[in-house]
Formats: C-alpha cells, structure tokens, sequence
C-alpha cells in the first residue's frame, strides 16, 4: 500500500487511486483535507476539465490536478499553498466571468458550490466589464428537469451521468470555447428512469427538478436519514424536512446499496406520506353492515374478540394472517409472536412485483419482503388458498395488495370470512370487506428495520410524525396480543426494543437491532436469512 503525506500527515493508500480518490477513500476529503472540485464525482468517469482541484505535489514542477494524479509510494501533496491559493482564484474568476448574478432568486443557493467556492476561494469583485453570455433560461429539458445554460459551469457531470449510469445519453456540450453549451441532441429529451439524479449532481443552479424547485429555501429543510420503500432496492436517502412536512428525497451515499443514486419514481415515492387517500380513522363494521368511526381501544377490543371467537370456534386453524412487505421487520415480529401465541400457522405475503433493471431497480416493490421472508412469511398463496377453501374464519391483513387480480382478485371469497382485521396505511377495496380498520403509520413516520433483496438490514426512522391518527402496526397487535391475554405482550410495543428481542431469537438477525446497524444498515447473518438477491 503507498504512503503519501498530505498537508504534513502521512496516510497510508490503496494502489491505483489518484489523489483525489485516495482522499475519499479516506474520509478526509472536504473534511479536513479541503480540495475543491467540480468536475470530480465518485461514482463517475474523471473529467480533469474544471482545474479547481489543482494541489501542489513535490517534484513536479507545475500544480497538478489532484482528481487525475496517481498516488505513488513517497507522494507528497500539499493543498494550501500561496500557488494553490492563487491557482483557485483564477479558476473562480474564470467561472464568474459569464455567470448570472442570479443567486438571490436561484433555487440552488444554500447548496451551490459555486456560492461556497467562491466565498472560501474566490476574488471580492470582477475585473470584467463586458456583459455576460445571454443562454437559454427555464429550459425544459424533458419531464422531470429544467436547465438554465447561464448558470452551467460545464463540470460535465450531467453529460457523464447519462452516458455511465443510466446509459441513455441524451446531453452532450454543443460549440466550442466561450460558445459551448449543455444542451440536448436533437429530436430527444432527458427522460430517462433515473433523470432526476443530474440535478443532485449538478454543482450549481444550472438543473433543477420541476417537483422540488421553489418550493421552500433549502436552510429551512432539516435532512433526516431514511430508506426509500420504493422497491427491496432500499435506496439510502435524505429526506428534506420542515414544519413536519417532507419536501423532498434526495440520495444518500451507501455504496452498498445505490451509491449515490436513486430513481425517479422513488424520489417521488415521499408523496404517499401526506397523500389525501391516507386511512386516517379506527374503523368498526356494525349491524348495519356499515363501517363507523371508533376509539383506537374500541377497535383493539373488537379485533379481540373477533380472534377469540375464532379461537373458541373452529380453532387456531381458522385463523390465518397475510403481512405486508412493506412493514418493518420489528412490526412483522411482533405479528408472527401473535400468530405464534394464538397457535395459527396460516400466514404469508403478498409481494406485488413489476419493472426491474440491472441498475437499482428491483422487481418486488415492497422494501421489507425479503424481511418477511426472513422471520417466516413465505408466498400468500397457501394464505389465499385456505381463504377460497372457506378455511379461514378470521384474516389479518396488513397492506392490501391481496385484492390485486395476481392474488385474490375478486372480493367475494374474502366476503365469506368471518373477521377480516385490517392495518393500512392507505384506503383500499380492502375496506368493503373488511370488519376492523387500523390506520398504520407509513414506513417514514416510525421507527425499526427493514431488510432489503440482498438481505441488508437498513435502519429507519420517523421524518414526520402522522397528521393524524396512526401507529405502527407492531403498535397495533401488540394491544391485540395483550386485550388477548397472551403471554410475551405484557410491555407496550417499541420498535428498539423488539429489534434486540429479535436479535435474540433468530440467529439471522443477532447482533443486528436497529441501534446496531448504524446509517449504513448491516447484512442479515449467516445463510438461509430468507434473503434472495434475484429478487
Ligand atoms: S448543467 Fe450542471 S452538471 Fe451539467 S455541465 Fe453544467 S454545471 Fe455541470
Ligand atoms: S430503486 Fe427502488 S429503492 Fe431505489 S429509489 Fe428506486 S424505488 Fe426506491
Ligand atoms: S475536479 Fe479535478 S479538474 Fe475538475
């Protein structure tokens, strides 16, 4: 392994790395090893066309860009010299010389490295007094992105991106010199599955998204780390916060599950949380036949007694229960202690599946089924089966992808069940049929695990609390289990405790509760966890 000295300090480096990479590969870089850098990006071919990363390395006789040197064994860097000075404050010059004064209307400022570069390194007035290039502005550059060429730097990410990651290549600069511009090829726009990650990218204000930009000042957002529950990708994300509302999710870098990237459609995917079709009320179907708001304590006890009834009827047999993929893994424990308690052995679910690449996307849209598969809950289909054989006397059901025509379809054989005791998060057809509703609290309103295709466990949290009435599903049975009389539902349902419970029971997830995995999640242990990277 080299050793380089940077700035005094000796580390110690993979081989092949530039100086740039050795950096990140260290933590350091931008955290006490200050190089500035445009061009560069981690997960991206280098470019070396900016020239603010310039450093001054021994022995070589003029400043090198740090992004495409190679580390050597006796290397030694220094970043904050006179000439390095001097060398950051041409290119910034360079760069301001056409750029818009814009900054106080740009939905980039808060966020523009052009802002922070120029305020650490840039000269205090211009020396230009020509006028600036006049570029297209508020460029609709297909659906989701829109371009304003004024404020382009010409980093070239955005080109590098199209062409490395998703492989569609709709950008390219076009002309040469002070006439060169981002623009698209001809008769094309930028619409590809992951368009939106070129504005994350984008060292300025040049592209922003049509669904995040003036919709609040970035200082006023407070970023909270999450999961996208978009597909068992589980994408790492940071979720923008304010006045308990979530505004936007952008990628949070883990490089082993999405890098730096996330889709389009899971970037969206935060809408759900405060969508107008939330299930809002505790529900209770009456003589009439009508569903009626009731108490939370109401519905534990009517949910009660409807499995009790089951119980005393034809037994543990006639009760079976279809978990959500979508539910973390300590509320998927918490029901199979439940079904565990009860003595019912029917239990499944129901993982609904679509698109996949070979990039992120993954076939099962639901970030937790392979946690379902992991404490137990196979396909819905012996579930699904009991339930047409007229087997089933008290169903719980947790989501409502079930009525879907790949599952059940019609409704009618989910008519013929007695008690159907229903957690979700969002109205459904479900409601028709079902005898006990629960709202259930959305995978970014609480707190546990979720395990994604590769069998990572990954950690989230609440980034908003519900605006209404909601709690987590291992919330829910838990007071079930307990109006029951069960034994192992004495406390209160929380989530970290019932991770370590977890950890404690089964051998794939010892030693991985929801404290233990960190911001970077942990992979389920051993084999047979249930997780199946194909999926
Ligand atoms: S639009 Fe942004 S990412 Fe693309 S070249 Fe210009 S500054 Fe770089
Ligand atoms: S690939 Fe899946 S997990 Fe990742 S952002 Fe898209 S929907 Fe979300
Ligand atoms: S970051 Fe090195 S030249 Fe742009």
């Amino acid at each position: 392994m080299p050793r380089i000295t940077v700035d005094g300090r000796e580390y110690e480096v993979a081989e092949g790395r530039t100086i740039l990479q050795a950096l990140d590969d260290l933590g350091v870089l931008m955290n006490g090893v200050d190089v500035p850098h445009y061009c560069w990006h981690p997960k991206l071919s280098i470019d070396g066309s900016c020239r603010l990363c310039q450093v001054e390395v021994e022995g070589f006789p003029k400043l090198q860009i740090a992004c495409n040197t190679p580390v050597k064994d006796g290397m030694v860097v220094h970043t904050e010299t006179e000439r390095v000075r001097k060398a950051r404050e041409g290119v910034m010059e360079l760069l301001l010389v056409n750029h818009p004064l814009d900054c106080p209307i740009c939905d980039q400022a808060g966020e523009c490295k052009l802002q922070d570069y120029a305020f650490e390194y840039g000269v205090p007035h211009a020396r230009t007094v020509e006028p600036r290039r006049a570029l297209k502005k508020r460029y609709e550059l297909g659906p989701t992105i829109v371009l304003d060429q004024e404020r382009c730097i010409l980093c070239r990410r955005c080109v590098r991106f199209c062409r490395e990651v998703p492989g569609t290549s709709e950008l390219a600069v076009f002309a040469r010199g002070d006439y060169s511009v981002i623009d698209l090829f001809p008769g094309i726009e930028l619409e590809n599955d992951y368009s939106m990650n070129v504005a994350d990218i984008c060292p300025v204000g040049a592209l922003t998204t049509k669904d995040f930009r003036f919709k609040i000042r970035v200082w006023f957002l407070q970023d909270v780390p999450g999961v996208c529950t978009g597909c068992a990708n589980g994408c790492n994300l940071h979720a923008g916060v304010a006045n308990n509302k979530v505004y936007r999710y952008v990628p949070r870098r883990n490089d082993a599950v999405n890098e730096t990237w996330m889709c389009d459609e899971g970037r969206l995917s935060y809408k759900a949380i405060g969508a107008a079709d939330r299930l809002t009320d505790v529900s209770i179907r009456g003589a009439d036949g009508q569903l009626a708001p009731a108490t939370r304590d109401q519905g534990i006890a009517a949910a009660a007694e409807r499995l009790g009834a089951a119980l005393e009827g034809r037994g543990a047999s006639s009760i079976a229960a279809l978990a959500s993929p979508h539910a973390t893994n300590e509320d998927l424990f918490v029901l199979r202690r439940l079904l565990r308690g009860l003595g019912a052995a029917t239990a499944g679910a129901a993982v609904v599946e679509g698109r996949s690449d070979d990039l992120l996307i993954k076939a099962e849209k639901a970030a937790n089924a392979a946690g379902a598969r992991a404490l137990g809950f196979g396909d819905a289909g012996p579930v699904l089966d009991a339930v047409r054989a007229g087997a089933v006397d008290a169903l719980i059901v947790m989501g409502h992808d079930v009525l879907d025509p790949a599952w059940l379809g019609d409704e009618q054989a989910l008519a013929s069940v007695g008690s159907v005791i229903l957690l979700d998060t969002h109205h459904s057809p479900l409601e028709r049929v079902a005898h006990v509703v629960f709202p259930a609290r959305h995978a970014a309103e609480k707190r546990g695990t979720l395990t994604n295709h590769a069998g990572r466990v990954q950690r989230v949290q609440p980034l908003v609390e519900p605006a209404h009435e909601a709690h987590a599903e291992g919330e829910i049975l838990t007071r079930i289990g307990r109006a029951l009389g069960l034994a192992g539902f004495e406390a209160l349902f929380d989530a970290r405790a019932v991770s370590k419970e977890m950890g404690q029971e089964l051998p794939a997830f010892a030693g991985i509760d929801a404290d233990a995995v960190g911001d970077q999640g942990l992979p389920l242990a051993g084999t047979g966890s249930g997780a199946d990277p194909r999926r």
